[in-house]
């Protein structure tokens, strides 16, 4: 049923957009065309030719009154406990906005039926049709040393001063860092202390045991493989954390000495390889948790997981691969053997030329990456030969992406008109 009478709908709804109690910015240039209840729900037709259908309970569980949703807090106060267990719709229609609303059956018997007014660009962008599921759904953007890459010399780079001075900037670069799950920040000073303030453009570091930032130098007593010159093979760090930081910074002060190149490797194609040349091998070791361990003076922190995690779906969520940090294997005797030989196979993805990125960080530069799926290495470097000096921290995935939406959410309230169907 598609009511267009304008006698019964609120003047708030006319032009402007419905307040959802939702800071990000939804626009559409797609309008509601048709409601009607049907099947416990309501079908919505988009003037685009598409249709969403929004269950009843999800209506009323999202209704955005100030009854609903607590004004300031912007947060649900609608007890979903205490709602009827079948929720009813009287009426759905459009409003003379382009905007939803519906009329909910009484609850109890004698109660004032509950009204709810949905924007249309917040359904849009809310649909969970499966058309709406698959436009929305993120996929990282794959890469080898060939191709379907940003190619050997084409890391994904940005200009310190953007970074540091323009939201567009901030924006590409957390962006790639999403995406490609590395980026090379160029033209920074080359000053201790700068890797932690680019990062402070982001939100608060993620310490670990090694502190806020810690430096990457040949040291005489070190509590770590990276603070010695050697080659460091392709890895993950804090494989032994329950939460490994999400993102690295590695922030270079000096590189000088001869050796000491960088190695990248997107873990995830390189477990894609895996997975179709050795189905066996892949089942192990995404499924099988295995030790890993890191134990100095201060701490001694274990944990178990396979080295491959999988969503429900098979699509990847982490690597999780460091030598060093391996402990003994505990396993049933059975898989000691396969496990080793799978560890193996995967190993030798990660060194193959085919995956792997080399740049040389110069003095100044910055390699952020995404620690979960993007593996790091160095070649050996002399430290006779020169200074050579790195320093990292860290950042947690949570704050790099809200820190993305807040940029979205600027631009959005500075260059969208603020009325109108979004
Ligand atoms: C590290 C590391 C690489 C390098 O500190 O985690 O892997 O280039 N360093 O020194
Ligand atoms: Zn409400
Ligand atoms: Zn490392």
């Amino acid at each position: 049923m598609l009511t267009m009478t304008g006698s019964e709908i609120p003047s708030d709804t006319r032009a402007e957009a419905i307040d959802m109690r939702d800071l990000a910015a939804y626009p559409t240039d797609r309008r509601i065309v048709g409601a009607r209840c049907e099947e416990g729900g309501v079908i919505v037709d988009w003037d685009d030719g598409r249709q969403s259908r929004f269950h009843a309970v999800w209506l009323r569980d999202n209704c955005a009154c100030s009854a609903c949703r607590h004004p300031q807090a912007m947060e649900r106060q609608f007890l979903l406990i205490d709602a009827p267990e079948r929720i009813t719709i009287q009426e759905a229609q459009t409003t003379l906005g382009g905007h939803l609303l519906v009329r909910f059956g009484a609850e109890r018997p004698g109660d004032a039926p509950h009204v709810s007014r949905f924007d249309a660009g917040w359904l849009r962008h809310h649909c969970y049709s499966d058309w709406a599921r698959a436009e929305r759904a993120w996929h990282p953007r794959s890469w080898n040393a060939l191709g379907n890459s940003p190619g050997t010399a084409l890391i994904p780079t940005v200009e310190y001063k953007a970074v540091m001075e323009t939201d567009a900037g901030l924006a590409e670069w957390l962006t790639a860092m999403r995406d490609w799950g590395v980026v090379l920040l160029r033209n920074a000073p080359a000053e201790p202390g700068e890797g932690l303030r680019i990062a402070g453009r982001v939100g608060p570091v993620r310490p670990t045991n090694f502190g806020t930032s810690y430096d990457v130098v040949s040291m005489p007593n070190p509590n770590a493989s990276a603070y010695t010159p050697i080659g460091l093979e392709p890895h993950t760090d804090l494989a032994n954390w329950r939460w490994p930081p999400d993102f690295q910074l590695l922030f270079c002060v000096a590189n000088e000495a001869e050796g000491g190149g960088s190695i990248l490797v997107d873990g995830f194609s390189a477990a894609e390889e895996l997975r179709r040349c050795d189905p066996e091998a892949f089942d192990l070791l995404s499924t099988q948790p295995i030790d890993f361990r890191f134990q100095d003076e201060t701490c001694d922190i274990r944990h178990r997981a396979p080295a491959i995690e999988l969503d429900h779906a098979g699509a990847f969520k982490s690597i999780r691969f460091n030598n060093w940090l391996r402990a003994a294997l505990d396993l049933p005797e059975a898989k000691v053997e396969p496990t080793y030989r799978a560890l193996r196979t995967l190993w030798g993805y990660l060194r193959d030329p085919r995956f792997q990125l080399r740049p040389r960080l110069a003095a100044g530069e910055m390699l952020a990456f995404d620690n979960a799926r993007v593996l790091h290495g160095r070649e050996p470097f002399d430290p006779n030969t020169g200074r050579r000096h790195l320093q990292g921290c860290y950042l947690d995935r949570d704050l790099v992406l809200s820190r993305l939406r807040l940029l979205e959410r600027r631009r959005m309230s500075e260059g969208e008109p603020k009325s109108g169907p979004r």
